[in-house]
């Protein structure tokens, strides 16, 4: 998977796709993830990329042609999946939608800045925009590298253990089951008996059962609360 990111901030970026898992990802060839300074494509003397609103009104707007003249050059090169603008009233990212955008080969994804884009950019440019909650952050790099990080470690071969994204929270429409690791007591706090007898099918059940009371405490409003009773799935 390859994913474009158009920014005015492009440095913001950097540090997020340099380390860890997104960088293991890239260096094995699995994601590529290109940043693209908007302000190289302005051809305004001062590299401008955003002016006053028609209309009046406080904060600035970009503009549409260093934005176009990017998403032009990279379609020059090959052909995108999607065009996505990160915005605030977008569509609301979940693990469905990372699934199903895991999935495609090219992604451009815009960063918002300012008071956001000429509206013509979302008319005629972008081809979805994804919001990653109901609050408004300072720009659209935190969200375009959620959403990166949401896909990129789907793809096949990013995770050591192979079943462990399939494991996440909200794969199955439950939330995770609790973890647990050495000591099996610290300060008289015990680890479940069950974790420790070694009987895979009563794990495997218990962990079940843990997610199910999870996701009905917590998170009534995903498909597994509403899934059969204990024992099972
Ligand atoms: N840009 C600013 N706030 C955002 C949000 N909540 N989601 C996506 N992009 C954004």
């Amino acid at each position: 998977m390859r994913i474009d990111i158009l920014s005015v901030v492009p440095r913001l970026l950097d540090s997020w796709f340099g380390e860890s898992i997104l960088q293991r990802a890239q260096q094995k060839g699995l994601a590529e993830v290109v940043v693209h300074d908007l302000r190289a494509y302005s051809t305004d003397k001062h590299k401008r990329v955003d002016d006053y609103a028609f209309g009046g009104g406080a904060g600035m707007v970009m503009q549409i042609e260093p934005i176009d003249r990017c998403i032009s050059a990279l379609k020059a090169e090959r052909a995108y999946d999607e065009v996505i603008y990160m915005s605030p009233d977008g569509e609301r990212l979940d693990q469905p939608l990372a699934n199903r955008l895991s999935t495609v080969n090219n992604l451009i994804i815009l960063c918002g800045h300012y008071k956001g884009v000429d509206e013509r950019v979302r008319e005629h440019l972008v081809t979805r925009e994804v919001s990653i909650g109901d609050y408004v952050l300072s720009g659209g790099e935190l969200a375009a590298a959620v959403l990166s990080d949401s896909l990129i470690r789907l793809l096949p071969g990013v995770l050591n253990d192979e079943t462990s994204a399939l494991s996440d929270s909200f794969q199955d429409g439950l939330v995770a089951p609790p973890v647990y690791t050495r000591p099996a007591e610290y300060k008289g706090w015990k680890v479940p008996d069950v974790l420790l007898s070694g009987h895979e099918a009563r794990i495997e059940a218990w962990r079940h059962e843990q997610a199910l009371v999870r996701t009905r405490e917590r998170r009534p409003d995903l498909p597994g609360a509403a899934s059969e009773t204990f024992g099972e799935g």
